[in-house]
């Protein structure tokens, strides 16, 4: 047993903000069932209420407790795919509080897969509400420094997992609706879902469509310039003062995996501008360039 472990354990029941590492990236976890707690998080991250948030559970077992009903869809996806890098929408069981849905009748499930936070989640017992542990629309953070650096005393307790293996968020299926559809692209690629459900399943086009998404988000301070390949990067690098070059096409699953912290790091250099090179959309492509085009987003303020 973890002993930090057990000081977030204590940090939960009493109804205070912990924050989590996870396959993908941390989280900011409190009690899903204290409204209060929850409240606290909305008011660290300064994310509107009507944004819903992610219920973490130890195991597929548990789905049952959070859900009016299993959609053979998501039981499929939940026995194959957890813990891992993969949320169902399903619709909510009667108790789930309206604070943690944002109102709506879904919630959103998952079983993360990291062995400090499954141990927490199997001793807690119940589930944690937990958005990713940034300050709202900013991008996620994959170390524990980063959400020291985001959120400082709005959280009470840091559990440090070290660097996120993943990097970029889990998938989202809305399997609330006949054929269910991919809301958000993430750490399970979309070709993988599509074959656990024998095509059965409306996959979406363009940038994510999870409710409560804006155009822009994981948006890092500097201004982000998009390229198709490393030729157009270069063209357009040229006309820039010192430009910040990010270029992890060669490896996926590195880019991925550093992704957000290289974003962080043009930003703690004072970068006015980073161009990005858009890898190509298949496996994790898909989420890679869903979030680089967020992070390239006109940003209204
Ligand atoms: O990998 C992840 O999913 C991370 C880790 C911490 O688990 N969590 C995460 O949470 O990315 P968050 O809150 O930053 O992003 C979840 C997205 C939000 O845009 C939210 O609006 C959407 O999922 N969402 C959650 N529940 C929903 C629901 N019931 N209906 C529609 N959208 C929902
Ligand atoms: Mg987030």
């Amino acid at each position: 047993m973890n002993g930090d472990v057990d000081r977030a354990l204590e940090v939960l029941r009493s109804g205070g903000l912990v924050a989590i590492p996870t396959e993908t990236v941390y989280g900011l976890a409190g009690d899903a069932t204290n409204e209060a707690a929850v409240r606290r998080i909305f008011a660290a991250k300064g994310r509107p209420a009507d944004h819903p948030l992610i219920v973490h559970i130890a195991s597929a077992a548990q789905l049952s407790d959070w859900a009016d009903e299993v959609p053979s869809a998501a039981e499929r996806l939940a026995s194959t795919c957890w813990p891992g890098p993969l949320t169902l929408l399903v619709p909510k069981a009667r108790h789930v509080l309206p604070v943690v849905t944002g109102g709506r009748s879904t919630v959103g499930i998952r079983v993360p897969a990291h062995p400090l936070t499954e141990e927490l989640l199997t001793r807690f017992g119940g589930g944690l509400a937990a958005p990713s542990a940034n300050r709202f629309g900013m991008v996620s953070p994959t170390t524990a420094q980063h959400v020291r650096d985001d959120l400082g005393d709005a959280v009470d307790f840091v559990l440090d997992g070290g660097p996120c293996p993943i990097g970029v968020e889990s998938t989202i299926i809305d399997c609330s609706v006949t054929p269910p559809q991919i809301l958000r692209p993430g750490g399970i690629p979309s070709e993988q879902i599509v074959e656990l459900l024998d095509g059965n399943i409306a996959e979406a086009s363009g940038p994510s469509r999870a409710s409560g998404m804006l155009a822009s988000h994981y948006a890092p301070n500097a201004r982000v310039l998009l390229a198709e390949d490393r030729a157009e990067a270069l063209q357009l690098a040229a006309d820039l003062d010192h430009p910040e070059l990010i270029d992890r096409t060669a490896d996926l699953v590195d880019y991925a995996q550093h992704l957000y912290s290289d974003l962080r790091a043009a930003d703690a250099r004072g970068a006015g501008t980073i161009v990005a090179v858009l890898p190509p959309p298949a496996g994790l492509g898909h989420a890679i360039r869903d979030r680089l085009m967020k992070a390239a987003a006109h940003r209204a303020d």
